[in-house]
């Protein structure tokens, strides 16, 4: 039997609908918010705002990509959380209603879980090595970072994760320190391209087993930029490619050792990577080239599926459907949600 799925999310400022048809996307639209952008970070009751005018345009223009009607679709998955309670509210009353209104079931998806899960998303007339169980993935997002052992599509296990901040957060915090317009990390990464990452060291966080922590980080590279524009107030603009090449090689190095290590004390061997930082191009060759190191196989994901997307959603919602896995009507959705 086929099984078509509409996906939802709405976990932060991104506004998305995709369709999955048997494990194959047919349509994926995300709408940005520009609103944030003067304000340096992400205001949520203006995200709920954004959200609300989005999602009806944005499911149908979904639908109409995919070339279905609603009448095709077998169940709504939607993101439950973790996220900004307000956004996720709109995206959990939409799906609530679109499967009370069509009498088909509707799924609750962890998003975190999700952005791992895009590594088994199908593309028609696409070639996709997908990963076997269990796999390792490195998951890095603005708002978490994680090491997780993946056993199924539904169980997974976080055996490292950060302390304090996430790895998103630590290049969106230092891109703010040095005028760098919100979210930093992409700006941080095409400066990066034209700077030395040894110009600059910065402390790295001395933290047993497997964890993380970005805070130290953040708060050296602050006191440090404040030292050196009290000897030089064009300390930022003259040396901006080999700060931001400098921070984001730190930020790599970090994260690259406790996954290293992780793969050393697990023995697994296919090493995957997801969230909005696996977009940054250093950290990408980073882990090629420990691959070629260590004999890893990676699973690096396409562009389009690193940050926040709907595509993640409904192949995760595909895969808990084919295991009867269905949420009621009394749902609600969790700002904090672990799994
Ligand atoms: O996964 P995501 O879209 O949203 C969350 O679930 O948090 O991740 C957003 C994060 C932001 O912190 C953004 O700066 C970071 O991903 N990011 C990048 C790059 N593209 C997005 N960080 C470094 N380099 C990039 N190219
Ligand atoms: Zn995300």
């Amino acid at each position: 039997m086929s099984v078509t799925i509409l996906g939802i999310e709405s976990s932060c400022d991104d506004t998305s609908a995709a369709v999955i048809k048997d494990g194959y996307l047919l349509s994926n639209l995300i709408a940005n918010q520009s609103v944030h952008e003067q304000y340096g970070g992400v205001v949520p009751e203006l995200a709920s705002r954004a959200h609300q005018q989005n999602i009806i345009p944005v499911v149908d223009q979904a639908l109409k990509i995919a070339g279905v009607t609603k009448e095709q679709i077998n169940a709504v998955a939607f993101t439950r959380g973790p996220g900004l309670l307000g956004s996720l509210l709109v995206g959990t009353s939409f799906a609530k209603s679109f499967s009370l209104a069509m009498d088909i079931p509707l799924v609750e998806v962890n998003h975190l879980q999700a952005h791992i899960l895009v590594h088994f998303i199908k593309e028609m007339e696409k070639e996709k090595k997908m990963p076997e169980f269990p796999f390792l993935c490195l998951l890095v997002s603005g708002g978490h970072t994680q090491i997780v052992i993946i056993k199924s599509h539904q169980e997974m296990e976080i055996i490292g994760q950060t302390i304090d901040d996430a790895a998103g957060e630590a290049f969106d915090k230092c891109a703010k320190v040095i005028g760098l317009p919100y979210p930093g990390g992409p700006v941080i990464d095409t400066n990066a391209q034209n700077g030395n990452k040894l110009a600059f060291k910065f402390n790295r966080p001395r933290i047993k087993n497997l964890d993380y922590s970005f805070s130290g980080l953040k708060t050296s590279f602050l006191y440090f930029i404040r030292d050196r524009i009290k000897e030089n107030p064009d300390f930022i603009k003259e040396n901006m490619m080999d700060l931001c090449a400098s921070i984001q090689y730190t930020i790599i190095e970090i994260l690259m050792d406790k996954l290293e290590k992780a793969a050393k004390q697990t023995g697994i061997k296919q090493i995957a990577v997801a969230g909005g930082v696996s977009a940054n191009s250093g950290l990408r060759n980073a882990i090629l080239e420990r691959a070629a190191k260590h004999r890893w196989e990676t699973f690096i994901p396409e562009f389009k599926f690193t940050t926040d997307n709907a595509a993640m959603i409904a192949i995760t919602g595909y895969y808990r459907y084919l295991n009867g896995e269905f949420a009621s009507q009394n749902i609600t959705p969790m700002a904090r949600f672990a799994y």
